[in-house]
């Protein structure tokens, strides 16, 4: 039998549309893989990272001070470790630069698996300032809502300013996630700097109002309020020009039912939220819109309420 734990971290949707930086939401389906042993040596290293068929990653980066993984699971040796080293191999089991924060999941899965390594364990509550060390490498900056979910599962409100502490949000009964990745590549960093310094008061009371009526609408199973609150007037308009087929993939998902749908993170990838009846048929109309551009495409139905991290049996 292998030495190595296993841990499996979901991917997730960083903004839910209406909370930028702060709301998060985990998705079943896709995730990443970090398997963990201990070392005679003295810090955590990373022997392999293989990409989505299985082969060698062709970019990822094996430099511990590189990676993800690396970054986060030796944050948390650092603190944590009772002596000795850590190697790790990363799977991954999402696409880079997607907005279904591929760099959370690693990072995720590498605290949740070098922590099953320690004699005792953290609380998983624990662990989200380690795994969010990984993530502030890889995007360079602070926030929390692609790791938040990532590792708890569910939709998570974590703005900076509550850090550590974040607020798992309930939610709603009979609403599902439709994701939607077309294959093209939004890099956040630059996503994040087109982004305009300051706002109009007005469109702040705006997004402001929306998020409040969004958080209410999961706390009270109020799917009507999710259709009226899951807009992002604020980032959006800057963002969806990356994606040449946001428009008709929108169109297409409010025709086949989705009480809301627009990027997932920083993009490309878009997402639905909608009656669970209605998930399979929002599902092909995204898809068809997007082939329609001439654009690959794969999604995803999932519930909203999707596991969080953990560690794997042992096969
Ligand atoms: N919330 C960040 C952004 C990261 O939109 O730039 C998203 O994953």
């Amino acid at each position: 039998m292998s030495d190595f734990i296993t841990a499996f971290a979901p991917a997730s949707i960083g903004n839910v549309g209406v909370g930028f930086d702060m709301l998060g939401l985990a998705l079943s389906g896709a995730g990443d893989r970090v398997l963990a042993r201990r070392t005679d040596g003295d810090r955590v290293i990373v022997i392999e990272v293989r990409g989505l068929d299985g082969e060698i990653h062709p970019y990822l980066s094996t430099n511990a001070d590189e990676n993800t993984a690396s970054i986060a699971a030796q944050a948390l040796w650092n603190v944590h470790g009772d002596g000795g080293g850590v190697e790790l191999k990363v799977h991954k089991g999402i696409p880079l630069q997607s907005g279904m924060g591929s760099s959370a999941a690693s990072a995720v899965a590498a605290t949740v698996a070098a922590n099953a390594l320690l004699a005792s364990p953290l609380e998983i509550d624990a662990l989200l300032p380690f795994a969010l060390e990984g993530e502030k490498y890889a995007s360079g900056g602070m926030h929390t809502d692609n790791v938040a979910p990532s590792l708890f599962g569910g939709l998570v409100l974590c703005p900076e300013v509550l850090l550590p502490e974040f607020i798992r949000l309930p939610t709603p009964a009979g609403v599902s996630t439709v994701l939607l990745h077309p294959e093209l590549q939004v890099n956040t960093a630059e996503a994040r700097r087109a982004l305009p310094k300051s706002l109009p008061l007005k469109l702040w009371l705006e997004q402001q109002g929306l998020l409040a009526g969004f958080v209410h609408a999961c706390n009270s199973d109020d799917i009507g309020l999710i259709g009226k609150t899951l807009h992002d007037v604020v980032v959006e308009p800057h963002r969806k020009g990356n994606v040449a087929c946001f428009d008709d993939v929108v169109a297409a998902a409010r025709k086949a039912g989705a009480l809301g749908c627009t990027l997932s993170g920083s993009g490309p990838s878009i997402f639905a939220l909608c009656k669970d009846g209605d998930a399979r048929n929002v599902a092909s109309a995204m898809e068809q819109a997007c082939r329609a551009q001439g654009i690959s495409c794969q999604s995803w139905v999932s519930s909203m309420n999707a596991r969080g991290a953990f560690v794997e049996d042992p096969a």
